[in-house]
């Protein structure tokens, strides 16, 4: 008999928190499915989704690795599973994909054994397929896919992560326009080093972020959405970016950024309503420069 795991998309950085802070949406998600089979060895038999660019080896694939991991840490040799897996969403989206097929992964894994770990637990496992998929073991997609709500990672050495209560009238708008960005590349373009001046501004905001959320204040919310150390970079990779988030905002949204790498952009709104008519607004900036996408609105 096969399990099926199911693990959402996610919005990164949400503006101010670079690696820090990450949220799950309802949908879409990647659907895993697993089941025992005789002979030793983790296996890939099918995914659907991926236009056949995704890597079938076991040892490869964030799917897979993630279950290796686990299988290692639990010592159990010679465990044979075939795997299923659906992708629900494109490659390069900014909608944390990669976060999701891994999370889908090690949660199938740890249930077909029985649950052996707790969700919490099975963390630094989730982590380890996203280093494979983007090359860095960042929390903030697998970290919210994992736990659900909107999720904080204060330290990642050690790792101390812990999910923030919001407002239940808050609703997130993505916006995926019909480009691809690789994790890898935007990781790379960023500067290591940061003003004194930009790191007050942040950790003004990155404040202001979780006070608004906790508190339910939708201005503070609104007015803490501003990134004064990614954004400014990425955002020339995202073309119409600046229409794009003054459409958002002018339409109802109470802030707008890059979702994760990008090129999806998220906003943040008070009700479904302005959540939507966000949306339209910011696909019609989209459309307008002859660019399709696709759009997602949920509660968070
Ligand atoms: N925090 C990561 C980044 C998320 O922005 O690179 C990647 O989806």
């Amino acid at each position: 008999n096969s399990i099926k795991a199911f693990a959402p998309a996610t919005v990164a950085n949400v503006a101010c928190g670079f690696d820090i802070f990450g949220f799950a949406i309802e949908a879409p998600g990647d659907v895993v499915e697993i089941k025992k089979r005789d002979e030793p060895g983790v296996v890939i038999t099918e995914i659907t989704g991926d236009e056949g660019r995704l890597p079938r080896n076991a040892e490869k694939n964030a799917v897979t690795v993630v279950m290796l991991h686990l299988l290692k840490h639990l010592g159990i040799k010679d465990f044979g599973a075939e795997v299923v897996l659906h992708k629900n969403m494109p490659l390069g989206s900014g909608m944390g994909s990669s976060a999701a097929s891994a999370v889908a992964g090690v949660v199938a894994m740890n249930e077909l054994l029985g649950n052996p770990l707790t969700r919490q637990e099975l963390l630094p496992f989730a982590m380890e397929g996203e280093k494979i998929a983007s090359g860095s073991a960042h929390a903030d997609n697998v970290g919210p896919s994992l736990l659900g709500g909107f999720v904080v990672i204060r330290s990642y050495n050690p790792l101390d992560i812990f999910t923030i209560p919001i407002p239940d009238d808050l609703y997130c708008t993505l916006v995926h326009p019909d480009i691809e960005i690789n994790t890898k590349d935007a990781r790379f373009i960023l500067r290591n080093e940061v003003s004194l001046k930009n790191t007050i501004a942040q950790m003004g905001n990155v404040a202001g972020l979780v006070a608004g959320l906790m508190k339910a204040d939708y201005d503070l919310i609104g007015r803490s959405m501003v990134d004064v150390i990614i954004e400014p970079v990425r955002s020339i990779l995202i073309p119409e970016f600046k229409e794009v988030k003054q459409a958002a905002i002018a339409n109802g949204a109470l802030g707008c950024s890059i979702s994760g790498s990008g090129p999806s952009m998220f906003a943040l709104s008070k009700g479904k309503a302005n959540a939507e008519s966000a949306g339209v607004a910011m696909q019609q900036k989209f459309a307008d420069a002859g660019i399709e996408s696709s759009m997602h609105v949920s509660a968070i």
